[in-house]
């Protein structure tokens, strides 16, 4: 496993992130024995919502470390909010009730990072950083972010907003790499010339901010791994290709591809087994070449034009 520095200068963090929302279903023992092995894989960021299992997922974690509180301090936890039944909500009163409550059901005093889950349409900046401002002189929450945000949603809130805001985390994965592909393709009137986020790749880089990929090893909107998948036929060929020459699974190559971009990307993987944990903690080790990123590129069917 590799580290970065993402929210703090001095706390270096796994450069794979564990994403908690397919927890729910665990006892509070199994989830123990799931952060315990996560963290002796090398991965110390576990990234949470609210929203995650109707909130369950934020309360088993809780639970595994009321049974061993020794883990709280290796880890950093994140959690998002902003996200409502039938509405998104980044009103101050909610950003912080919201918070609030994942504190006490995580059974924690500080959220390392806490992150705005999905642009708010209503959303006034003002608020937001009241919000922010409160938390984090209260000493609930050391760091901010957002989520699903474009490069000038990102500038608007940041003209108010006092913290830095040091995380995106959005939707990325070879199968699903729009936010990739437009570079490639400016000023061309077609698909992968669509661009979707406002060039945030070269935005967050400019401003220091850690792009999350969430679900990276999905297709579609979480419909499934690509991995296996009889529609990704030349794909999966490819990654079990690439996966025998550097030594790893394919699995293991889908992430490496996405470390491979220079930005250092910390892409959340969501797996719960433990097998497919140490494979992915392995290939984080790894550096394709060039030429191997972009033959994968080409073979997830996106042109070089
Ligand atoms: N910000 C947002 O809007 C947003 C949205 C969605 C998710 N997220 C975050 O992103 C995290 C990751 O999302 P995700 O769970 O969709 O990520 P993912 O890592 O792309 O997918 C994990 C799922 O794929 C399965 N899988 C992985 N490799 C496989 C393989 N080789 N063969 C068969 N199945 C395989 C895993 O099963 P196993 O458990 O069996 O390995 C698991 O069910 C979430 O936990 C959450 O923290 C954020």
């Amino acid at each position: 496993m590799k580290y970065i520095n993402t929210f703090s200068p001095d706390r270096p963090v796994s450069q794979v992130a564990l994403g908690c929302m397919r927890i729910s279903s665990m006892t509070a023992a199994e989830c123990e024995d799931y952060i315990v092995h996560a963290l002796d894989c090398g991965y110390n960021y576990f990234d949470h919502a609210d929203i995650y299992g109707g909130g369950k997922c934020e309360e088993v974690f809780g639970a595994a470390l009321a049974r061993n509180p020794s883990l709280r301090e290796k880890m950093v936890i994140q959690t998002k909010c902003g996200i409502r039944p039938g509405r998104y909500d980044f009103s101050r009163e909610h950003i912080i009730a919201s918070a609030e409550k994942s504190l006490s059901k995580l059974g924690i005093e500080t959220l390392d990072v806490l992150l705005l889950h999905r642009p708010d349409l209503l959303m006034e900046p003002e608020e937001v950083a009241e919000a922010f401002e409160h938390l984090y002189t209260s000493g609930k929450v050391r760091a901010f972010g957002v989520s699903n945000h474009s490069a000038l949603q990102i500038e608007l809130l940041q003209k108010y907003v006092r913290q830095p805001l040091v995380i995106n985390q959005m939707q990325l994965s070879i199968t699903n790499a729009a936010m990739v592909a437009s570079g490639a393709n400016v000023n061309l009137a077609n698909a992968d010339g669509i661009n979707y986020d406002g060039y945030l790749r070269d935005y967050c880089r400019l401003h220091n901010i850690t792009v999350q990929p969430w679900s990276p090893l999905q297709h579609g909107f979480i419909s499934g791994t690509f991995l296996g998948s009889p529609d990704y036929p030349e794909l999966n060929a490819k990654l079990r290709e690439m996966g025998e020459k550097y030594g790893v699974s394919d699995t293991g190559i889908a992430i490496a591809w996405l470390l491979r971009l220079p930005e250092q990307m910390q892409p959340v993987v969501g797996s719960t087994n433990a097998s497919r944990l140490e494979e992915i903690a392995r290939a984080a080790d790894i550096t394709i070449s060039r030429e191997d990123w972009y033959d994968i590129y080409r073979t997830a069917g996106y042109k070089l034009p």
